[in-house]
């Protein structure tokens, strides 16, 4: 009975942290895929093996003969071949390219050999990368790859570095082949393992290295369970992400309408933000406007954003009520920055979306000035994400004029644990500031 309430409470516990992402990368050989997708399915959440889909590229290119130095026909190849994921009933992954099931024939030596060059083409990782995001972005996706945490989705909740000495990756992979009933002897597949470890590693794009805020996990001497499990243990200290209520979504649905009208408002970037766990938007600022053009930038993505005010703003009628309800927490004048942070930390403690403005008031010079620490700080405190925003177009605002606004959004970021608390708060701030310049200056 206990049994099957505990079964019950943690499938409950697990459905309503479908939306997270996960990204597992290492290695050929070191166990990703039996772990990605067992996590996947105790978690109830899809599960993407994207060395599959450089698998089937590898494949249509072997079947039509073509030579693997045209790194040109190779990316036109990416962008025509459909790939669809499919789960049968019985549990297993196949891949359909074009309509084909080719989940054996991907696995073959030949296309082994071979798809390490194939990966390595700039122009195919750009086609298969945006298809990888796409999937990402909807959250609810267990990844797993080489440049899943580095490049695919830097912004996933959870990023894992699986790794596992040659010997044994040699040893599983014999296994796995021989069981197949393909002959083959296990100094031929070292020799494969460490030839395909130097073109994956020591490529230009994307080589395969582990990501500063991915955990890694040596699976040498640990069993495929022990490996899930920590897994699990990782994701279930996640905190599940808030919803907007229905008056968030009302209000945000009807002003993202106005601005879309009004001011040809368009978003680049959203997938950004993290679909769980603490973040901070950290936007330049200009207009008494701009929080609403935050709110609205991720409203798509279904986080509310939470900002402070000031507690006078609290007192009025109707708005008062109105900015609570919508998340806005007050801020004490005269108690200071203290009062705010204590405020800001609780909200990043519970796992929701905090914005601010780091430059610490408006400017309206077309400028990004330097900016306060309070963002490092609470950055440092909390180990919440960090998502540069720049706004344009709300520095022309005039009572009627009506110019276009535009919002870039960058990656998400963490801050490197670096020296003393304060130097990290001191290169935390700078980091923070050439993000967000580097935004400013592509913006356009
Ligand atoms: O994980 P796998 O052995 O099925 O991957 C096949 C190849 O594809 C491998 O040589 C590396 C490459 N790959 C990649 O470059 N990026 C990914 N995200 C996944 C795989």
């Amino acid at each position: 009975m206990t049994n099957k309430l505990t079964e019950k409470k943690k499938r409950l516990e697990q459905a309503k942290r479908r939306k997270i992402t996960i990204a597992i990368d290492g290695p050929a050989g070191s166990g990703k895929s039996t772990v990605a997708k067992r996590v996947a399915e105790e978690l109830g959440i899809l599960y993407l093996d994207t060395g599959a889909m450089y698998r089937a590229i590898t494949l249509k290119a072997l079947r039509s003969e073509l030579s693997l130095d045209n790194q040109e026909e190779l990316t036109r190849l990416a962008g025509q071949v459909e790939l669809d994921f499919q789960r049968m009933p019985d549990g297993s992954h196949h891949l359909l390219m074009d309509s084909e099931d080719v989940s054996e024939e991907i696995r073959s030596l030949p296309v082994s050999q071979k798809v390490s060059i194939v990966a390595a083409v700039p122009g195919v990782r750009a086609q298969l990368v945006k298809q990888q995001r796409e999937i990402g972005a909807r959250g609810g996706v267990v990844m797993d790859g080489r440049d899943i945490g580095t490049v695919v989705l830097p912004q996933a909740d959870l990023k894992i570095f699986l790794t596992a000495s040659l010997e044994e990756r040699t040893q599983r992979r014999w296994l796995e082949l021989t069981a197949k009933g393909v002959n083959v002897t296990p100094e031929e597949i070292k020799e494969e393992l460490i030839r395909r470890d130097a073109l994956d590693s020591g490529r230009e794009v994307a080589p395969l290295r582990p990501a500063v805020d991915s955990v890694t996990i040596d699976t040498s001497n640990l069993s495929i369970e022990q490996v899930v499990e920590r897994i699990l243990a990782l994701s279930s200290s996640l905190k599940v992400p808030e919803a907007p209520g229905l008056l968030y979504k009302i209000c945000g649905s009807f002003l993202y309408f106005c601005l879309k009208v009004f001011y040809r408002f368009s978003v680049e970037g959203a997938h950004h933000l993290p679909a769980t766990g603490p973040v901070i938007v950290a936007s330049n600022h200009t207009s008494l406007l701009d929080p609403i053009v935050v709110g609205c930038s991720i409203l798509p993505r279904q986080r509310p954003v939470r900002f402070m005010a000031k507690e006078e703003l609290f007192r009025i009628p109707l708005l008062g009520p109105l900015i609570r309800k919508l998340g806005a927490f007050p801020v004490r004048r005269g108690k200071g920055d203290r009062a705010a942070l204590r405020a800001a930390m609780e909200v990043l403690k519970e796992g929701k979306v905090l914005g601010i403005f780091p430059e610490g008031t408006r400017y309206n010079d077309n400028k990004l000035h330097p900016l306060r620490h309070g963002v490092s700080l609470l950055a440092m405190e909390t180990n919440a994400k960090i998502l540069p925003v720049i706004i344009r177009g709300t520095q022309n605002l005039t009572f009627f004029r009506f110019p276009r606004i535009k919002v870039y959004i960058g990656e998400a970021f963490t801050l490197a644990p670096v020296g003393t608390k304060k130097e990290m708060v001191l290169k935390g701030t700078a980091e923070i500031y050439s993000r967000l310049l580097n935004l400013w200056e592509n913006a356009n």
